[in-house]
């Protein structure tokens, strides 16, 4: 019955992990998938997250009743506020649609089945490269995939003119998904300025912009790092945004996200509305409500809201932090070599352009796993693991 199925080819940044869990090595060390860590190693639970799951315990029993399709409504208006500023004319206007979603990939997947249904002709533009699962996600939805040019993986800058080149040659209402802050896999993030001409090239193309943010307040700070999206917004277009609470609430497991899209009046809002909620229905029914309750609780209490914040700049500080040790032990040992990436990327990530024969090398001698693409999770290093890492990266620059 199954003999002709498609073979399973294995997800490149899960498999590192299970390929990780398995290495008896003690000293082994897992720089591969995009989750926090603190510098002992473990992804803690955030305080705030901590306090919201106590005081929710603290309200009467009752039985976990079925949420609405679109999910909670101060948990939807709370996504827009942090995506769309406190005093966004749009949201005051009405004019954005936010859905709940299971995680960030589960918006981009409501995004592309949306997409495909109502613009069968459109095709998506990713970046080169891009998070795997972009890929796959909009593929698996039925829509053709093709890349525009990004990164340059010699001299680890962004290829903006051929980006921009790209841009302005697509037919119109293609789809192109860009990353707002953080870039995975390259950690490399346009400038304010760049997105203002990307901004205009979609406006004058009549594209469709899709952001994805995963890392909001990893760059930056809470607001740069929608700067994009503002930007879009305030310029009128139209704007598909997916965002995900798993890394800034450390609710990995939860599945907690939105999709935001942004309509030109009234009418359209409840038309994108009605498609969503159609979508949602036929896929899973409604959302499940225990994430969405702990970042609703959070994000509407002036106080924890604050609190809250306050540790996202801790994980921000922190992994910037390990950027500057890493980059100054590695410039002390090869002075002649250019470590500058290291400084330059923003978020998690870090490319380091190491060929596939490296990262087996750093695989069986050093017991460290980054995925197949070179990218690294720069919050995996800490204190204890560092030397081992810097030694692995001497070996493989010498
Ligand atoms: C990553 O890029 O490592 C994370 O976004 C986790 C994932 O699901 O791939």
């Amino acid at each position: 019955m199954f003999k002709n199925i498609d073979i399973f080819t294995d997800d490149p940044i899960i498999s590192v992990v299970d390929e990780f869990n398995k290495d008896s090595r003690k000293n082994k060390i897992n720089l591969s998938i995009g989750i926090y860590y603190d510098n002992n190693g473990n992804t803690p639970q955030l305080k705030t997250v901590g306090k919201a799951k106590t005081n929710l315990n603290k309200l009467p029993a009752i039985a976990s009743l079925y949420l609405p399709i679109e999910g909670l409504y101060n948990y939807r208006l709370a996504i827009q506020k942090l995506l769309f500023g406190f005093n966004s004319k749009l949201i005051k206007e009405g004019r954005i649609v936010t859905v709940q979603s299971i995680g960030g990939s589960g918006a981009l997947k409501l995004g592309a089945d949306f997409l495909h249904h109502n613009f069968p002709n459109s095709e998506v533009w990713c970046s080169d490269p891009t998070w795997d699962n972009h890929i796959s996600i909009f593929m698996r939805s039925g829509i053709n995939v093709n890349y525009y040019p990004y990164f340059n993986i010699k001299n680890k800058e962004i290829k903006f003119t051929q980006l921009l080149k790209t841009f302005k040659k697509l037919p119109k209402k293609s789809i192109i998904l860009m990353h707002s802050c953080c870039h995975n896999p390259t950690g490399s993030d346009l400038t304010q300025s760049q997105w203002d001409q990307i901004t205009q090239v979609v406006k004058n193309r009549n594209l469709i912009p899709f952001i994805d943010v995963a890392y909001q307040g990893l760059a930056n700070s809470m607001d740069k790092d929608v700067y994009a999206i503002r930007t879009m917004a305030k310029a009128g277009l139209p704007l598909f945004v997916s965002n995900s609470f798993s890394k800034i609430f450390g609710l990995y497991g939860d599945r907690i996200g939105g999709l935001s899209v942004v309509c030109e009046n009234k009418s359209d809002y409840e038309l994108v509305f009605g498609q969503l909620k159609t979508i949602i229905r036929s896929i899973y029914s409604s959302p499940p409500s225990n994430g969405a309750k702990i970042v609703e609780y959070i994000l509407t209490n002036d106080i924890l809201r604050n609190e809250w914040l306050n540790e996202v700049e801790f994980m921000r500080k922190r992994i910037f932090t390990i950027r500057k040790i890493l980059f100054n032990n590695l410039k002390n040992i090869l002075p002649n070599k250019n470590f500058n990436y290291l400084l330059k990327q923003y978020g998690m990530f870090s490319y380091t352009g190491f060929s596939p024969q490296q990262i087996k090398f750093l695989r069986d001698e050093f017991a460290i796993y980054i995925i197949n693409t070179g990218r690294i999770c720069i919050s995996g290093i800490n204190e204890y693991n560092i030397k081992q890492i810097i030694n692995a990266f001497v070996a493989i620059n010498n």
